[in-house]
């Protein structure tokens, strides 16, 4: 069985992240979209949130799971294996940082391969930090986000402007 790997905080996912996980899902048997710790990031979303918004964009998947780790992504995969990282790719500087994160994956243990997915050009500006920041003041965000989480992203939104509810 060919599996496949998608690690990233989504926090929150959006329609970018929707597209690669369906374009891996035409490829691989199976794709398990793990949300994982980025050291550099303080999200705006606790662990279960984003597991539950990835679980209602990704609905219409068969072959897709949600998991979460706190580990190293190495780590993980060598656990899945037999298994490839998927990373979506929206500019050069994505590149440049994926190609630094691969050669670290595949150093540290069981030698995973990364297979990186293009974005299609019409979503290369959707990024989860461009989403939150347009949240924040309340503007339109169904061209960011899949349908299926937008009243729960509103919500949440609303709810950590009144004071924090990332249970
Ligand atoms: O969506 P992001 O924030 O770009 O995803 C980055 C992520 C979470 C995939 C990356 O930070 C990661 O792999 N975290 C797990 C810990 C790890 O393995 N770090 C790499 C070695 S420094």
């Amino acid at each position: 069985m060919k599996t496949a790997i998608y690690p990233g905080s989504f926090d929150p996912i959006t329609k970018g992240h929707v597209n690669i996980i369906e374009r891996a899902a035409a490829v691989f048997d199976r794709v398990i979209v793990c949300v994982m710790v980025n050291a550099n990031k303080c999200p705006m979303f606790s662990t279960r949130q984003r597991v539950e918004m990835i679980q209602m964009a990704t609905d219409h998947l068969p072959n897709v799971t949600v998991d979460s780790s706190e580990g190293l992504l190495s780590t993980y995969a060598q656990q899945t294996q037999p298994c490839v990282i998927i990373k979506g790719i929206r500019s050069g500087n994505d590149f440049e940082a994926e190609y630094q994160m691969y050669w670290i994956n595949h150093g540290l243990e069981g030698h995973v391969d990364t297979v990186f997915f293009p974005c299609e050009p019409g979503l290369m500006h959707v990024s989860s930090s461009v989403v939150k920041e347009l949240g924040r003041y309340g503007a339109e965000l169904s061209d960011y986000l899949p349908k299926s989480i937008l009243p729960v992203f509103e919500q949440r939104i609303a709810d950590i402007r009144e004071g924090g509810n990332r249970k």
